[in-house]
């Protein structure tokens, strides 16, 4: 039975817990127009893009996006539970806990995510199990041969998928699941029945394979990934995306990051094993991307753990050039980066098997710059002007970047390489900085004292098709209770996150309660920029600005009513009977159209 804190009583802590000064406890923060500002304390920054919405009781970091209520700050910034930032504040606010309440009605509203979730963690569970039994001998004989201790196994709940058809479906079927759950989180693989009027037939996805859970930041087992006991292919075989796990946007071993404070940098690795095996030597803050190249979501996800960003990518040639473009992405987040490049041709496992943990220790880990002009300096042929002037002109871009200081001693090295003296190479830097920034784009959301990273320049995330930024904006202004509720229809909304912030703001719910129900990090942070208080001095600007929202919302889908009956007319016979009607609806429409302008 679910039991949960009653959502009166979270409205009252929500009441009694301040965002401004629970956040003040943490991050110095200044007001400046409508919001509080201060470092956001996510992200490494010198200028201030956090803010704090004292009138919505939301935070939102213009930087790394980071968003939500008071709960959510409290889970981030102490990394832990709902349950226990609920706990933390009610004994800040000295309000005693409740009764937790256990209601059948909250069992049904359950959500689906939740039984995935839940049909995950029990498979966890029974490959972990599994493991040490003589069904799973096999696997656990091959994790040992590759030198994983038992602690090891255990921190990682390394399981083993046995060598039989349906063993995982068959027990989670008899706890309840059904097969289209099991289906759709990629558990069990569900085939059409032989012959017509059979019963569909099924089998287990992971088959004798050692299994690496997924586990988010939250302690969510989100998907697996199965090795092969010998050089059985795939080598691996990883879940694909499913309702509860986007490949892009994780990273293995979030969870222990998580638990992981005060990390000076984080290590990005490419395999899971990479990951275990670093762990086991007493390497600290390690993790890898999922069968990917890394991502400008993962880059952010890093960021949230550490100031720094290392790539230990393997000595190999797919992952010498997978780095450069690893540091692109971190750059784009204006994230630090280094790169630790294993000799050899080897990966980090095998590395830190061969040399131990002090010879891990005693790699250097190469700045982004210098590891960018290293690469550069192979591509070309200093013997010859060409081969030099092209080199300084691709190295001018590199530099840019940096202040003078880093710039000096690469400048330095760059006179000695080429010949140029420091005046052309501090010019060609320079330009090279200058026409970089040109192709930047401004970002769209900049609050007005706040000189943004110039890598945080080019990416413009949220960017969204006028219509949905109106609907975005309309559900900021319906969320300041100003704007009369009769103006605004469900069928205004397009996408369902934007229909349900709709409802529940319509059934009276508070803007910051409803960050509680977001279902991962990526939409808290949507929620949080839609709902904090919009631009506007009165209440007459409000219903203004609502009013235009709308007469764009409801034109482009008139529009789009129109273009589609104008294709349907395309598509018909010159001679068929509807016609008529569907032309009377067209001019219908434009006429609509018309007096909308
Ligand atoms: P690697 O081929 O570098 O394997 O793949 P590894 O991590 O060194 O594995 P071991 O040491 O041979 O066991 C790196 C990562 O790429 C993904 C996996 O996430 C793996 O950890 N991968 C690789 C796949 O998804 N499928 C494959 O068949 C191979
Ligand atoms: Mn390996």
């Amino acid at each position: 039975m679910a039991s949960r804190f009653p959502s009166s009583w979270l409205d009252d802590l929500r009441a009694r817990s301040d965002i401004v000064q629970v956040v003040s406890s943490y991050v110095g923060l200044k007001k400046s127009g409508r919001k509080y500002w201060g470092l956001c304390p996510f992200h490494g920054e010198k200028t201030a893009s956090f803010s704090v919405d004292a009138e919505q009781q939301l935070f939102y970091c213009f930087g790394c996006k980071a968003g939500g209520n008071v709960i959510s700050f409290i889970m981030d910034i102490e990394r832990c539970s709902f349950n226990e930032a609920v706990e933390f504040l009610a004994d800040r606010a000295h309000i005693p806990l409740p009764e937790m309440v256990n209601d059948a009605d909250w069992e049904r509203r359950r959500t689906r995510r939740e039984r995935l979730l839940q049909a995950n963690r029990e498979a966890a569970r029974f490959y972990h199990e599994t493991l040490f039994t003589p069904a799973g001998e096999a696997s656990l004989a091959y994790l040992h041969r590759r030198g994983l201790s038992d602690a090891v196994i255990r921190k990682f709940g390394l399981g083993a998928a046995p060598d039989q058809w349906s063993a995982l479906t068959d027990r989670l079927l008899a706890a309840g699941f059904t097969l289209d759950e099991l289906s759709s989180v990629g558990l069990t693989v569900v085939k059409p029945p032989k012959e017509k009027g059979g019963k569909p037939r099924h089998f287990d996805m992971f088959r004798n394979r050692a299994i690496f859970p997924i586990i988010d930041m939250y302690k969510n087992v989100i998907a697996f990934g199965g090795r092969s006991l010998g050089n059985e292919l795939p080598k691996y075989m990883n879940t694909s995306d499913t309702p509860v796990f986007n490949k892009r946007k994780g990273v293995y071993a979030a969870n222990l990051l998580r638990q992981q404070r005060h990390l000076d940098h984080v290590i990005l690795v490419e395999g899971y094993m990479d990951v275990v095996s670093l762990t086991q030597f007493g390497v600290n803050g390690v993790c890898a991307t999922l069968g990917t190249a890394l991502t400008n979501e993962q880059a952010r996800l890093l960021r949230r753990f550490a100031p720094e960003v290392f790539l230990g990518y393997d000595g190999d040639s797919a992952g010498q050039h997978a780095i450069l473009r690893g540091l692109d992405i971190l750059e784009e987040e204006g994230i630090p980066a280094r790169v630790l490049d294993f000799p050899d041709g080897l990966d980090p496992d095998e590395f830190i098997r061969r040399d131990g943990a002090e010879g891990f220790s005693a790699l250097p880990a190469i700045p982004a710059a210098e590891y960018r002009l290293r690469r550069l300096k192979e591509s070309f042929d200093l013997s010859g002007d060409e081969g030099r002037m092209n080199y300084v002109r691709k190295a001018a871009f590199v530099l840019a970047p940096l202040d003078p200081v880093g710039q000096e001693t690469y400048i330095k090295t760059l006179m000695l390489e080429t010949g140029f003296s420091r005046e052309v190479l501090k010019q060609q830097i320079e330009s090279a900085g200058g026409k970089k920034e040109k192709a930047g784009e401004a970002p769209s959301v900049q609050p007005q004292y706040r000189k943004p990273a110039p890598a945080a320049n080019r990416r413009v995330s949220e960017s969204v098709s006028p219509e949905v930024a109106a609907q975005e904006t309309l559900i900021g202004l319906l969320a300041t209770g100003q704007i009369p509720k009769d103006m605004v229809e469900e069928k205004d909304f397009e996408d369902e996150e934007l229909k349900s912030l709709y409802t529940a703001l319509l059934s009276g719910a508070s803007p910051a309660s409803l960050l509680d129900s977001a279902p991962d990090e990526e939409s808290r942070s949507r929620y949080t920029r839609i709902l904090m208080s919009p631009v506007a001095d009165s209440t007459d600007q409000m219903i203004s600005m609502a009013a235009q929202c709308l007469v764009r919302i409801r034109r482009a889908s008139c529009q789009k009513q129109y273009e589609a009956l104008q294709q349907q007319l395309k598509s018909l016979d010159p001679k068929d009977p509807s016609i008529p009607a569907l032309l009377r609806e067209a001019q219908e429409i434009r006429r609509k159209l018309d007096r909308m302008t």
